[in-house]
């Protein structure tokens, strides 16, 4: 059936900035945002079997940027430590090889990714968004006794094509000196930004599961490889929505209550009730770190 909106027609973009968008897209050129180094080497450490947590701290104390934020990260109320934690060793000691990796890519996303000049509110509202999306999969993950750390990357990294795609469509204007449409931007993002994204995370050699995940988002059951992440993390998408209100479309509680992976997620009512309580906890979780 079809609605007034969707029988409009979504403003297009100017065909030059389309048609290299495009092709950069496909051939592999767009240019991605690196990750910083010692974030990338976190990455690499927690992939590889033989690396201990001593490596871990030798390596984040080489970036005293770095190691500044992850202290004030590990004491957030997103981790709530029940003693303070006051040196890095304890903080590594502590956390562990895949919380570190967490931490270090909420960093890296907040400080390299989600940053458009000009654009500061718009990015910030979509930082917040990925940051509750990345809790309620975590709480999804935990209810359904998979892996907490993976899903909570999974939804932080979700729509990691979306600020990608903005920047670049601002330089591409700007290049070629055509003014900017907002709405053909941001239908153009919408489009876009789960291939991406996707591209972006293998980029950053994070497992081909959340590659995966991150382009089905919108599309889970489409998925072959990865369905279970990519349910989880399209609920994890609506349930952000519900929460923060400044993040994009808005989606209402009856439609999360009548959602359509309910059922292939296995999550009865009485889960939903309890995911949907955690609302207020993951808000000011949200609300310490951005
Ligand atoms: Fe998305
Ligand atoms: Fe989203």
């Amino acid at each position: 059936m079809s609605t007034p909106s969707s029988t409009a027609a979504a403003p297009a973009l100017p065909a030059p900035v389309r048609d290299r968008l495009v092709a950069s897209i496909a051939q592999g050129t767009l240019e991605l945002p690196v990750l910083p180094e010692v974030a990338s080497q976190v990455v690499k450490l927690s992939g590889d079997p033989n690396s201990d947590t001593r490596q871990l701290a030798a390596l984040i104390q080489r970036d005293q940027a770095m190691a500044g934020h992850l202290m004030r990260m590990a004491n957030s109320t997103l981790y709530a430590p029940k003693v303070p934690l006051v040196s890095l060793d304890q903080v590594v000691s502590r956390m562990g090889m895949k919380k570190i990796r967490e931490i270090a890519l909420i960093i890296s996303c907040q400080s390299k990714v989600f940053a458009v000049p000009g654009f500061e509110a718009l990015i910030k509202a979509q930082f917040r968004h990925s940051l509750a999306a990345a809790a309620f999969a975590q709480e999804i993950a935990r209810n359904r006794r998979w892996n907490v750390e993976e899903a909570f990357l999974c939804g932080l990294l979700h729509d990691v094509g979306r600020p990608v795609l903005l920047q670049k469509l601002i330089d591409l204007h700007q290049e070629l000196k055509l003014p900017l449409d907002l709405g053909a931007v941001e239908a153009a993002i919408g489009a876009l930004h789960t291939r991406v994204g996707s591209d972006l995370v293998k980029s950053w050699t994070l497992p081909a599961r959340m590659a995966e995940t991150v382009l089905y988002h919108h599309d889970a059951m489409k998925s072959t490889s990865a369905a279970q992440t990519a349910m989880m993390t399209q609920l994890a998408d609506d349930l952000a929505h519900l929460l923060l209100t400044d993040g994009g479309r808005a989606v209402a509680e009856a439609a999360v209550r009548a959602h359509p992976l309910l059922v292939p997620l296995n999550l009865y009512p009485d889960e939903l009730d309890a995911l949907l309580a955690q609302r207020d906890t993951i808000k000011a979780m949200v609300e310490s770190v951005s």
